[in-house]
């Protein structure tokens, strides 16, 4: 491969070359079949195949394809097996199609619940996005297809999405926000990166080098192409400087000459022109269309949809058994939703669906008895007296009842965020009248992001379908009708109030600047930091089974955690492990740290599994520990760094239900090289583990007054000591005056520092 690339290299002009870093038009990369590039094609997905056609008016269309269930859904399996798969489908639909890049997945977090494009993101924490993403990428890409992460970094809101910059600490960016792009790059070799559009404090990142460049390809490896999101570069050049391989799509030569421009002028160099052209030829050259690729087969492909959608369903609330559903009894169906399903979201990822199932004949099929279906609402999703009634009337005549109730397309689609967490009201005002008359309510959601819900005391039982797919209906159906065990866990968590959100008074910004001001506290994260109650926890999902957790222990940097199933019929859970170290909130910094302390979670996902249990079965499943897990990143260091110290490791059944617990202690990785400084803190240097004891005590004692050291004497030279707690959080340099001149300080700094220095040495020999 490379030696083709240097001899295509070897024969095209500069300005070809150029030509090549942007698009052909809005699909296709630019080709040069003399010179053996050939024509490739990229496609919208991520959740199906999302090829565009034109007519005979030369008006776009979208060619048939399977519709699978969003990202946001399929991160409810906690299945990494299982989105490879789903990902192997869609590949399959690209070769089929002559497509070679698929345009997934979308990896950026979900900060706020109202970002409008969330159901086209996995989750709230960055270690599951990554799993998934990857599980995904590896699927596509074993079809020979090649897959684009989206979109680099710190993409989470559409509010201004073209001029919002994300204003964010150092810590969160590399912790959460890129976490999730690094998985992917790192453990699937994803081929493409897809900027995005906004800017990183303050900075657009298409013109962030240290990111494009030095983080992407030289820290993490990445090998493939990384290519503006749709319109989405300001500065061609800058983002050239930067390392931004491919425009798109096609600026009709502007952009071309600007770049040829700043060759010219000595800006831009050959080498830098050649190793972007390498860059987008090693993607291309291993993805070529699949010419005469078997066509799939649309009901194989609809069927697995189907398998997808019933793993990723979430049995939200179940009380007093009320499902699974007996058949064979009178049912009202209620609700819009059962016919005409939410089953994905809008904007660049919406399929052109093969066929939508219509729930209610799944319905009336397990049943096996005369379903009553009433509409509930209309297609504005608005409600009537004489909807609500009908549709009470069929309630009280069945004696139970299945609601379908969501959020509109209108509410989910790309360019947009909501400005509330709420569904429609009539939805609301259907389900409070349905379930005022019926007992037997069961309601079915249809939403690719949390709501409110003002009614969930009163209905026995909720299952979220989230956006399952042109499939989804045969999978509601045999949820309900226990022909399947439902096996989802929430992938975020749902709040109690739209204001309980960690992003709500900083989102979506003032302006053009959105400030995190959550820090890494996405999420579960912060909720738990904040101890406060929500209305669905991260990581949780009812099943028709119960499971007990048995046992956990550590062996050899691997976590065992035992899990029984103690109900009477088989089901899945999701084991899932976190990390947690317990520490007050105001001494966290007593945990050795080189020179600052951190601040730490609660509890952070570290591992997760999904296991098959038959009834009275037991298995154990294992998690490898990784310093990463434990390891906070450094801003001074510029890297990460495993912190030591007593961790926790919980596992258990949800974020909130973790009833197995076992301590670990950690070593600390790499400290930073140390270096007394007058700005220092006693406590930075009584703690840092770099700095050896005898000579910290000495050099404190140095510069105490000869009263303090007296009382350090009468005591012990121990934290513990009052004088040494008080001066906590004192600067050396307020030892200055006094007792000691600047000068004096000066000295006695230099000659501990010489000391550490020579202990250093000798320590090395
Ligand atoms: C979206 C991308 C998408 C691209 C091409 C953009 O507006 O942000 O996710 O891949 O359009 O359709």
């Amino acid at each position: 491969m490379e030696s083709k690339i240097i001899s295509i290299l070897s024969k095209m002009t500069v300005e070809e070359k150029i030509s090549l870093c942007s698009g052909r038009d809005l699909w296709n990369l630019e080709y040069f079949e003399e010179y053996g590039v050939p024509k490739i094609q990229m496609c919208d997905g991520p959740h199906g195949l999302r090829k565009r056609l034109k007519n005979e008016k030369g008006e776009y269309y979208g060619v048939k394809a399977t519709c699978f269930p969003s990202a946001a859904t399929m991160a409810n399996s906690w299945d990494t097996e299982l989105v490879r798969r789903v990902g192997e489908y869609i590949g399959d639909e690209c070769r089929a199609e002559q497509i070679s890049i698929l345009l997934g997945p979308g990896i950026n977090i979900k900060r706020a619940p109202n970002c409008g494009r969330n159901f086209e993101y996995y989750s709230e924490d960055p270690y599951l996005s990554g799993k998934m993403a990857s599980g995904f990428i590896r699927g596509v890409q074993s079809r020979g297809i090649a897959t684009c992460a989206k979109h680099f970094c710190v993409n989470n809101q559409e509010t201004r999405r073209f001029t919002t910059s994300a204003n964010v600490s150092e810590r969160a960016l590399h912790e959460i926000y890129l976490t999730p792009f690094e998985i992917a790059v790192k453990e699937a070799n994803v081929q493409a990166i897809m900027h995005s559009y906004n800017r990183v404090n303050g900075k657009y990142v298409s013109e962030r080098g240290e990111l494009v460049t030095d983080l992407l390809r030289k820290k993490w490896g990445f090998n493939g192409y990384v290519m503006s999101d749709w319109w989405a570069m300001s500065d061609r050049v800058a983002a050239y400087k930067a390392g931004v391989d491919v425009e798109m799509p096609s600026s009709g030569g502007v952009r071309d000459r600007e770049v040829l421009e700043a060759y010219k002028k000595g800006e831009i160099s050959i080498e830098q022109i050649d190793a972007s052209v390498a860059n987008i030829l090693r993607v291309v050259l291993g993805h070529l269309p699949s010419e005469g690729a078997a066509p799939y087969d649309v009901e194989e492909h609809h069927l697995a949809a189907a398998k997808a959608a019933e793993e990723c369903m979430v049995l939200l609330k179940n009380e007093g058994g009320i499902l699974p559903l007996a058949s064979g009894k009178p049912l009202a169906v209620i609700g819009r939703f059962a016919k005409c399903p939410r089953i994905q979201g809008g904007g660049s990822s919406h399929v052109e669906p093969n066929k939508v199932d219509d729930i209610t004949e799944f319905i009336a099929n397990e049943n096996k008895y005369d379903i009553t279906y009433a509409d509930g609402y209309d297609e504005n999703h608005e409600t009537t007296d004489t909807l609500i009634s009908e549709a009470v009337n069929a309630a009280r005549k069945c004696g139970r009842a299945v609601i379908f109730a969501g959020m509109p397309g209108s509410y989910e689609t790309e360019g947009r965020d909501r400005r509330h967490m709420k569904l429609p009201p009539a939805h609301n005002a259907l389900i409070e009248a349905v379930s005022a008359a019926c007992d037997k309510v069961v309601v079915v959601l249809m939403a690719g992001s949390p709501n409110e819900m003002p009614w969930i005391h009163k209905v026995p039982a909720l299952l979220h379908a989230y956006l399952g797919g042109q499939a989804l209906g045969g999978a509601v159906a045999r949820i309900l009708f226990g022909k399947v065990n439902p096996c989802g866990k929430l992938a975020e968590t749902y709040p109690l109030r739209f204001e309980d959100n960690p992003a709500y008074i900083n989102f979506p910004g003032n302006g053009d600047n959105c400030l995190y001001g959550e820090d890494i506290y996405v999420g579960y994260r912060y909720y738990d930091k904040r101890k406060m109650d929500v209305l669905f926890p991260f990581g949780y999902g009812l099943s028709y089974t119960k499971f007990e957790y048995t046992s956990i222990n550590v062996q050899e940097n691997t976590v065992k955690v035992t899990v029984k199933n103690v109900g009477d019929r088989a089901g899945k859970e999701v084991v899932q492990l976190y990390v947690g170290c317990d520490r007050h909130p105001y001494t966290y910094t007593f945990v050795g740290m080189s020179a600052h302390g951190y601040d730490r979670a609660e509890r952070s996902l570290i591992g997760f599994e999904k296991v098959h249990l038959e009834a009275g079965e037991e298995k154990t499943v294992e998690f490898p520990l990784q310093d990463r897990f434990f390891s906070v990143y450094d801003e001074d260091l510029g890297d990460f760094k495993k912190i030591g110290g007593d961790y926790e490791l919980y596992a258990g059944g949800s974020s909130r239900d973790l009833p197995l617990c076992t301590k670990i202690a950690v070593e600390e990785s790499t400290s930073l090289p140390v270096c007394i400084a007058k700005n220092m803190t006693f406590e930075d240097i009584l703690l840092n583990k770099s700095i050896p004891s005898d000579i910290a005590e000495s050099f404190i004692r140095s510069v105490l007054a000869p009263k303090l050291v007296a009382k350090l004497d009468e005591l012990g030279f121990s934290f513990d000591n009052p004088v040494l707690r008080r001066k906590r959080d004192s600067v050396l340099r307020q030892s200055v005056g006094s007792r000691l001149t600047p000068g004096q300080l000066d000295e006695l700094i230099d000659a501990a520092n010489a000391e550490i220095e020579k202990r250093v040495q000798n320590d090395g020999k």
